[in-house]
């Protein structure tokens, strides 16, 4: 197998994890992480390209003689970046880590992954969707469903399109907001209403090559921005690896009721998928229900999941490209991980940024993985609402999150807030 100059799209923790584990593989040339972050350049190089600006990557990829790229979020792969380069004669060998654009749809449309599941039979909660035409029957539906009652956007709307009504009154509410105001733009115009699940939600990774898949370490992320999982939703306030409850039978169960017919799924139906499967799941009283899919890895989850992947990053990448995943173990490290996600105060509304990283060196025992912050001369400013995540690899759960803790405590900026709970229902 040949090394490759690597371009890894994003700025996330996710990014600076993925870099991390790209920066210890043999086959890694050079890396460039686009636009990267103040934490990612100790792996590679940041270059300023915007996600979505295909011409400007394609420019990028043939003067670097970029041979993998990984985008880390779903919005270039929704946008079809892996199309772009397929129908592209100078760009078809490059490898694109990720769906089609229309393989993406399992996460840039709520009601394509509805009715792919519904057509597979995979476990998920009983819904219906409308739209303008369908506004009427909507509100007849939603009079008679019961409560709590989960009303979803269509399209991407950056983790707030889905709400979960406790009145009536809040569901025809936000149901009207979504299509008749256009709450959330055209990502709104059809709505998704489903049945509320009750369990405790965990993210699998299945990294597919079409045909064969395997599944990476599973996750769970803490969402809520309050202790005890209250307040509102986030993108993710810290995250543990492996899961508690995800034991033997109970991942047999999301291998052959989940993993398993949606690979095929997509294969019996042609939709082209080379990539990262995050399955969305709530364990209800023992079984797997998918609540979403995403057509990318998880953040934070990421920043567990790399560090107990023993597996290299590009190997696997490869092998997936070639269609070989079958030749793959997948081999996990046994010890526990956790991070611990450092915000700003504010957040998830609205936050300062530009405010003066300190103890950055103090750290020990554990990873930074750098989020939103920015690299300002010798200073790092943080950049974001997620600044940095901190995580540790320990024998148990509860050592390596007092790990973390530790070093919580000893990097600083201006109103840092962090969940002091995480991985709590486990310990
Ligand atoms: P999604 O963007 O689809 O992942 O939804 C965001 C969050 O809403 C999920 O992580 C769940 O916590 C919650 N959620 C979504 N759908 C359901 C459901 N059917 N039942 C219970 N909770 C849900
Ligand atoms: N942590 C959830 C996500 O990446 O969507």
């Amino acid at each position: 197998m040949k090394a490759y100059n690597i371009l890894l799209l994003g700025s996330g923790g996710r990014e600076n994890a993925l870099a991390w584990k790209f920066s210890q593989s043999k086959y890694c040339n050079q890396l460039f992480i686009a636009p990267g972050n103040a934490g990612t350049n100790q792996y590679g190089t940041n270059v300023a390209l915007s996600l979505t600006d295909f011409a400007a990557i394609k420019e990028f990829c043939l003067s670097h003689e970029i041979g993998l790229v990984l985008p880390g979020g779903e919005d270039a792969l929704v946008a079809g970046i892996y199309d772009f380069f397929q129908k592209d004669t100078q760009l078809q060998s490059i490898i694109v880590a990720g769906p089609s654009q229309q393989g993406a749809q399992l996460e840039g449309s709520k009601a394509f992954a509805k009715q792919f599941m519904q057509r597979h039979q995979i476990p998920t909660a009983a819904y219906r969707e409308f739209d303008n035409a369908t506004f009427d029957e909507g509100i007849a539906y939603l009079k008679q469903h019961p409560l709590p009652v989960v009303i979803k956007a269509d399209g991407l709307a950056a983790g707030k399109g889905v709400i979960i009504a406790q009145t009536t009154e809040e569901a025809l509410d936000s149901f009207s907001k979504m299509i008749r105001d256009a709450q959330f733009g055209d990502a709104g115009k059809k709505v998704v209403v489903e049945e509320f699940l009750t369990g405790i939600e965990l993210s699998v990774f299945i990294l597919t090559d079409g045909t064969n898949w395997v599944l990476l370490p599973e996750a769970k992320d803490y969402k809520r921005i309050g202790e005890g999982d209250t307040g509102l939703n986030t993108g993710g306030m810290g995250a543990i690896s492996p899961v508690p409850f995800a034991d033997a039978s109970f991942m047999s169960k999301v291998r052959e009721q989940i993993a398993k017919p949606t690979i095929e799924g997509l294969k019996s139906e042609q939709i082209v998928y080379k990539g990262f499967v995050f399955l969305g799941l709530i364990n209800v009283n023992g079984n797997p229900f998918v609540i979403e899919y995403n057509c990318r890895m998880g953040d934070p989850e990421t920043e567990v999941v790399m560090p107990r992947l023993k597996n290299d990053l590009v190997e696997l990448i490869d092998a997936m490209w070639n269609e070989r995943l079958d030749e793959i173990t997948i081999q996990s490290d046994e010890r526990a991980a956790a991070t611990v996600m450092l915000v700003s105060g504010g957040y998830p509304n609205d936050y300062l940024k530009g405010k003066k990283m300190s103890g950055l060196q103090q750290v020990n025992d554990s990873i930074l993985f750098h989020a939103g912050t920015l690299a300002n001369n010798q200073e790092v400013l943080t950049n974001g609402g997620r600044v940095i995540a901190i995580s540790s690899l320990a024998p148990t759960l509860k050592e390596a999150l007092e790990m973390s803790y530790r070093n919580a405590e000893r990097v600083d900026f201006d109103n840092k807030y962090f969940r002091k709970d995480i991985g709590y229902e486990f310990l």
